[in-house]
């Protein structure tokens, strides 16, 4: 089925999306209404809607938090696989998601880069110093919740990079891109830079370049193979095969 496998292969890249979380049961970005959870993206995830209304942006995090932290929210069989080929491939493998769960940790994916941050940690804007959010602590964020670090209260902010702020660890995702031979995109619609040029650098390192997505992504063309279908079902697959070629590659 996936004639897209290069041979001997030792680097691989893989961005994700909402959309590999989506059969866990956490909306999409852009889903049929254009809303996140009935928000539009401009009133809860950028400085401005912080800034303008920061109970209401606190609030819509604090309920992403306990939808994340509920026990009907679990990896799923992407997720799961993306963790296996982690731990069972022989070469290296870099997960950079553009995702705010902590899906691919509660997988077991380790190798793992939040370039748009995590739902599950908070910022002082005072210190700066970034803080977990934990069922001990308390997963909510509000005017009174102090800074672990420095103390003062009502300067945390969610540790989520919302729009027109720098992604993280750019370098780290641009060196991996440089040296890959195989990029696979999973669940995201390609609608947002610099994630989605992300195909452009690896195209340009002579990776092989895979897309793997519900329905064509904005940057589909810039794929060299794609495959349509859920994550729950492509994904298993494509990590078994990329698994059996590896094994077949190992010297007998
Ligand atoms: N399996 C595979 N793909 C899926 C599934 C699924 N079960 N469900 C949805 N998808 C696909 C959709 O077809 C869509 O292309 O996942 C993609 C989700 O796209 P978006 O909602 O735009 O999410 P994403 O691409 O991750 O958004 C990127 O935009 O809003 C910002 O910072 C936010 O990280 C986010 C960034």
């Amino acid at each position: 089925m996936f004639k897209s496998i290069p041979e001997s292969l030792n680097r691989i890249v893989i961005l994700t999306g909402a959309g590999v979380s989506a059969e866990s049961g956490i909306q999409t970005f852009r889903g049929a209404d254009g809303l996140w959870e009935n928000h539009r993206l401009e009133d809860v995830a950028m400085p401005e809607a912080f800034a303008r209304d920061p109970l209401l942006v606190q609030r819509f995090y604090n309920e992403r938090r306990r939808q994340l932290t509920s026990a009907s929210t679990k990896p799923n069989a992407a997720h799961l696989a993306l963790a296996k080929l982690e731990s069972a491939f022989d070469g290296n493998v870099l997960l950079v998601t553009q995702n705010i769960d902590n899906l691919h940790e509660r997988a077991g994916s380790k190798h793992l880069i939040h370039m748009h941050g995590e739902l599950m940690k908070a910022r002082c804007i005072a210190c700066g110093e970034t803080s977990p959010l934990c069922a001990a602590s308390g997963i909510d964020i509000d005017p009174s919740t102090n800074c672990r670090q420095c103390a003062r209260t009502g300067t945390l902010r969610p540790h989520i990079v919302w729009f027109g702020e720098i992604p993280l660890q750019m370098d780290d995702i641009y060196h991996a891109l440089a040296s890959a031979d195989l990029f696979i995109s999973i669940g995201t619609s390609g609608n947002v830079y610099p994630a989605a040029g992300f195909v452009d650098a690896a195209n340009q390192s002579g990776a092989t370049t895979v897309e793997l997505n519900l329905e064509a992504s904005a940057t589909r063309g810039a794929f060299k193979y794609h495959y349509d279908g859920a994550a729950t079902t492509l994904v298993p697959a494509f990590v078994d095969a990329v698994l059996q070629r590896n094994a077949s590659d190992r010297p007998q």
